[in-house]
């Protein structure tokens, strides 16, 4: 635990704006995120993390009970993307950039949802237009994508203009206090014709 805190100190001092946050999410936050997944989207397809850090909101996924053969988890660092080889050694650990989510998959089954802790207030705007745009073309129809943010009031900036959001959250035990929102990729409509 102690050695988790002084790496996420270190990416912290070394790569302030990848990491947008003063330390690693509090139970409470990762539980609110790993709750917004259903018994039935954990068990279809894949579900995919990115910016895990050094692990919170993974260990809470897992104890929600999403299976870990189920689960991909993407992190940039590869100080972190270690350390969560280490803590999690049955889940597979992607040391990647989540611009790159679609390749880094490979072939994967159909991602029914992506939870996502990446810092989009702090991470240049291109960058993030990148990997939202990664996210829509990832997510199958009707898959949901999850999202913390600290900034209590407005708009997580940057997701897709066709995703609808579903349930918006705030959790006080963290530091600082945070909002988690979650979102679906809508399903194609049916046409029909006489
Ligand atoms: C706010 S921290 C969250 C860490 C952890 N999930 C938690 O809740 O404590 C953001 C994480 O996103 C990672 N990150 C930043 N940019 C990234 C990118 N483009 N692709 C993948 N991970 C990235 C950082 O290295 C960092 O671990």
């Amino acid at each position: 635990m102690f050695e988790q805190q002084l790496l996420m100190l270190k990416e912290i001092i070394h790569n302030p704006r990848d990491m947008g946050t003063f330390a690693s999410s509090s139970r409470a936050l990762a539980g609110e995120m790993a709750s917004a997944l259903s018994p039935r989207t954990m068990k279809n397809g894949t579900l995919v993390e990115v910016g895990a850090g050094t692990g919170p909101v993974t260990a809470a996924l897992l104890e929600r009970g999403v299976p870990s053969d189920r689960l991909v988890v993407i992190e940039k660092s590869p100080a972190l993307a270690e350390c969560l080889m280490r803590r999690f050694p049955n889940v597979n650990v992607r040391c990647c950039g989540a611009e790159e989510m679609s390749s880094c998959l490979g072939a994967a089954p159909p991602v029914t949802a992506i939870i996502s802790s990446l810092p989009f207030r702090s991470l240049p705007k291109s960058v993030s237009i990148g990997i939202m745009e990664e996210v829509e073309r990832t997510l199958a129809p009707g898959g949901i994508f999850v999202q913390f943010t600290y900034a209590l009031i407005g708009e997580i900036p940057c997701i897709p203009a066709a995703f609808r959001k579903v349930r918006s959250r705030l959790v006080f035990l963290n530091f600082p206090p945070a909002k988690v929102e979650v979102f679906v990729k809508p399903k194609p409509r049916r046409a029909y014709v006489d």
